[in-house]
């Protein structure tokens, strides 16, 4: 399904059913630039074998209708699944840059001491060819592009508000679904809050374009939302307090699993999508059958 404004980008959703994730290819018309946000690795936790099947769609989808991708974007260090930002940028020309919020730095330190990564790993976001703070800004070809720092989940979590579309990362979930944990290293459910309330004040016409969705069986996942729709998310509406929202999430967070990939996820993640770490013993499986 494709999305269409006239003078703003053209989005279009990529819905990965294993992680519940959705990758994002967002175009200017006009010039036919484009960025590419939150492209999935696919992985086999018994094999260990990361493969390309869902990064295809993305390449194959950019490719068929010409677009100039320019930037590789990541709301945050994901610990769900793995980035194709890697495998994306040495398939497509211009060698597009990736870019994550500057708040990887201290995920990296945090993940370098919890997964035993090697001595000299740096955690200083080198892995990546561009460090965003709140504030920043750039263009999708002729359409202008803020970064909204919106940490909470994350440190690292940013929104990118590119003309009327904002893409939150797991900063916000649809409305009858709440928000996203807290309780990573460095999370704190009193920052997503305010994060949250910041997306709430963007422009009432803002298309909120989703990171995840897990709807009851039957029930289509809900790639987007907006500003209004979000006063009725459930952890948001009957005038929730900042204090009642933090006791909420830090209860609701105390019963929740770790992710099931959280740790090649953060192994991948934290190097930008770069498979170098030792953890991957098997070669990348590429969905046309080729091992590049
Ligand atoms: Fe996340």
């Amino acid at each position: 399904m494709t999305v269409m404004s006239i003078t703003n980008p053209v989005v279009t959703p990529f819905y990965d059913p294993t992680t519940s994730t959705f990758s994002y290819v967002v175009a200017d018309p006009t010039t036919s630039a484009a960025a590419i946000i939150d492209p999935v690795l696919d992985y086999n936790p018994i094999t260990r074998e990361p493969s390309t099947h869902s990064a295809r769609q993305l390449l194959d989808f950019v490719m068929l209708h010409g677009l100039k991708v320019q930037w590789i974007l990541e709301t945050h260090a994901h610990a769900d699944h793995l980035s194709s930002a890697q495998w994306l940028k040495g398939e497509l020309d211009g060698k597009p840059q990736v870019g994550i919020g500057a708040g990887i730095r201290q995920v990296q330190q945090t993940f370098k001491t919890r997964l035993s990564l090697e001595a000299n790993f740096p955690a200083d976001g080198s892995q990546f060819d561009v460090l965003f703070n709140d504030g920043d800004k750039l263009a999708i070809g002729s359409i202008p592009l803020e970064v909204i720092a919106t940490p909470g989940h994350t440190p690292d979590s940013v929104t990118y508000l590119i003309g009327d579309a904002a893409f939150v990362g797991d900063t916000i979930f649809a409305p009858r679904y709440g928000s996203a944990r807290c309780d990573f290293p460095g999370g704190n459910a009193r920052t997503l809050y305010g994060s949250m309330q910041r997306l709430l004040s963007l422009p009432a016409q803002t298309r909120i374009f989703l990171c995840h969705d897990y709807p009851p069986a039957g029930v289509t996942p809900q790639f987007l939302s907006d500003p209004l729709a979000q006063r009725q998310n459930v952890h948001l509406k009957d005038a929730v307090t900042v204090d009642d929202f933090v006791k909420m999430r830090e209860s609701r967070d105390a019963t929740l699993k770790p992710p099931k990939l959280l740790e090649p996820s953060l192994r991948a993640n934290v190097r930008a999508g770069h498979l170098t770490d030792p953890f991957f013993n098997t070669k990348l499986v590429d969905a046309k059958g080729v091992t590049p």
